[in-house]
């Protein structure tokens, strides 16, 4: 899969696409990121991206010429990028978006900046536009590497044999259950005995239970739309119980 990101700051991105799994999967060709500075689709001699608003007020907008140019011509090369811009006023991206963008071939993610983009880009260049959460940025960039991350590590081979995004908190709707390594103790600190027991099917409902407790108290938004088996709503009552007697564990 191929991003190509439109911004004026291409620097932003180096190094957090040199580490980690990104890192390696721009190394093994999982996914490419293309870097595109908008001030090279400018036609004056500053290099000029941005204009004031039309009715006065303040800040400056993005002007459409640039973001135009820029992305008419990735769109010269195969396959036809799905244009995406990164704007507080978008749909609020999930995992569940994540997963829909990496069944693309090909994503362009446009970094706004200032107050916004001029209303036409919106309008007839962008296919849709996306939100990484009720704050305002300083710029789309950290939204686009945001996305970048999430779903990279989605495709094929990000993730290498050991790890699987299945478990992940929200892949069936759901937060993740907690998680202990060694040692079995620390400082006084207990791990709980269930996970000591060796009990396959004992630990998976064990985390199960956890996951949704977890899901019950820190996101109960969640837990009402999340699709819950049988078994799912029997340790909801249990854990339903385990509150009202005072029992955490
Ligand atoms: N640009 C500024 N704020 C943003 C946000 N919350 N999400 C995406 N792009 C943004």
């Amino acid at each position: 899969m191929r991003f190509d990101v439109v911004t004026i700051f291409p620097e932003y991105f180096a190094s957090p696409l040199e580490c980690s799994i990104l890192g390696r999967a721009l190394e093994g060709g999982i996914v490419e990121v293309g870097l595109h500075n908008l001030r090279d689709y400018t036609t004056d001699k500053h290099k000029v991206v941005d204009d004031y608003p039309y009715g006065g007020g303040g800040g400056m907008v993005m002007k459409p010429g640039p973001l135009f140019a820029a992305v008419e011509a990735l769109q010269e090369q195969e396959p036809r990028g799905h244009v995406v811009l990164l704007s507080p006023q978008g749909r609020t991206f999930s995992q569940s978006r994540a997963g829909d963008l990496a069944a693309r071939e090909r994503v362009i993610l446009i970094c706004g900046h200032y107050e916004g983009v001029d209303e036409r880009v919106r309008e007839t260049l962008v296919d849709e536009q996306i939100s990484i959460g009720d704050y305002v940025l300083t710029g789309g960039e950290p939204a686009a590497l945001a996305i970048i991350d999430a779903v990279t590590r989605l495709l094929p081979g990000a993730l290498g044999d050991e790890q699987a995004p299945d478990n992940d908190s929200f892949a069936e709707g759901l937060l993740e259950y907690p998680h202990y390594t060694r040692p079995a103790e620390f400082r006084g600190l207990a791990v709980p005995g269930m996970l000591l027991s060796g009990h396959h099917e004992q630990i998976r409902r064990w985390r199960r239970k956890e996951s949704l407790r977890r899901t019950k108290t820190h996101r109960p938004d969640l837990l009402e739309r999340a699709p819950l088996t049988p078994e799912d709503l029997e340790l909801l009552e249990e854990i339903a119980e385990e509150e009202e007697v005072g029992i955490d564990e």
